[in-house]
């Protein structure tokens, strides 16, 4: 596996310069020592709470910040603020669109686009499909300024992906969006994946980032907390995961004392014909502890996996903090 992006212990402080305040407000460290590595194919989801340094990273990486320490690399080459013709391949999201109100939206995309070196004759066709894309088609000649807050949001993404790019950040791609606009940009994300493109999404939505990320990274006051596949995650924090068995047979004395032997099987609950495993690492051993109950004479008539969730997850990480800071 390639890596594409790496940061390696980026750093951002800001100055807050005003005279009569807090020393300890007169710094910010946005982000503290962050670094990790995005493979190159990979939806990569950056979470954490409001004000964790989401969006400073991505901006670091855009060249709109300079970072106070630290490196970028892309395709391994160390990326400076001011190389403008490396970040072509990169496409951006960013919070404040930066959408020229007073252009139509096929204005705002044929300046991008040029901005991008795109051909002309080629830009026409490329602006057709994006916005078909984004669902946006129908007000390709309506000033931006007129657009609906969702609709501004879908130009966006259209102009972030007009120039094909190979990297795709998203700050917080679905925000605003109904609902089926929401399912289109998962898509349209998914698409540029089996595309073989790098994207880096920064979300709240932990719902969207489990369905379509690879691996995530949890950053909180600009440290990383943790970072993983959501299953490495899960098998971290937790202990056990839940699979309930419901039986067509009662369950016998038999399959209880097997069960107890089973070494899989850290504990476990019968209600009726229901049996409640608690498993580690439940991905590996369901088929392992089914095959042996099958083998023990329980007739298996449905097997419910009840995994924790990103959100789950996020919780338990967040809370485990509050309470770490709450003995200190
Ligand atoms: N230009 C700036 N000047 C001073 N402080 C800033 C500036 N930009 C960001 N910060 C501070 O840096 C910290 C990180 O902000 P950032 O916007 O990166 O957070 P975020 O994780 O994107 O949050 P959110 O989820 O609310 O979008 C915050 O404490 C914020 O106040
Ligand atoms: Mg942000």
């Amino acid at each position: 596996m390639n890596v594409s992006i790496e940061l390696e212990n980026l750093s951002k402080v800001f100055y807050n310069k005003q005279k009569k305040i807090d020393p300890r407000e007169k710094e910010i460290w946005a982000l503290d020592g962050v670094s990790f590595s995005v493979n190159e194919g990979e939806i990569f989801g950056l979470l954490g709470p409001n004000g964790a340094g989401k969006t400073t990273t991505i901006r670091c990486i855009a060249g709109v910040l300079q970072p106070t320490k630290g490196v970028i690399w892309i395709n391994g080459k160390e990326i400076g603020p001011k190389q403008h013709e490396a970040r072509k391949k990169m496409g951006f999201l960013t919070e404040n669109h930066g959408s020229y109100e007073h252009l139509t939206v096929y204005n705002n995309l044929k300046f991008f686009g040029s901005f991008y070196g795109i051909d002309d004759g080629y830009l026409e066709k490329r602006i057709d499909e994006v916005l078909d894309e984004i669902g946006l088609g129908e007000r390709k000649h309506m000033k931006a300024g007129k657009l609906s807050k969702g609709q501004k949001q879908r130009l966006a993404i259209a102009r972030a992906i007009l120039h094909d790019p190979q990297f795709v950040f998203f700050d917080e791609p679905t925000s605003g969006l109904d609902p089926v606009a929401s399912v289109k940009v998962r898509e349209l994300i998914l698409g540029l994946k089996h595309k073989n493109r790098t994207l880096f999404i920064n979300s709240h939505n932990l719902d969207e980032v489990q369905k379509i990320c690879d691996r995530v990274a949890i950053l909180d006051l600009g440290k990383i907390k943790r970072i993983g596949t959501p299953n490495e995650l899960r098998k971290d924090l937790f202990k056990s995961q839940e699979v309930v068995c419901t039986l067509k047979n009662v369950i016998s004395e038999g399959i209880e004392q097997s069960l107890k032997q089973l070494e899989h099987v850290k504990q476990f609950r019968i209600e009726g014909n229901e049996i409640h495993l608690f498993l580690n690492d439940i991905d590996e051993t369901t088929p392992i502890v089914v095959e042996q109950l099958v083998k023990h004479g329980a007739k298996i008539l449905e097997i419910k996996r009840k995994i924790q969730s990103l959100e789950d997850i996020y919780m338990k990480l967040m809370k485990n903090d509050e309470k770490n800071q709450g003995d200190k």
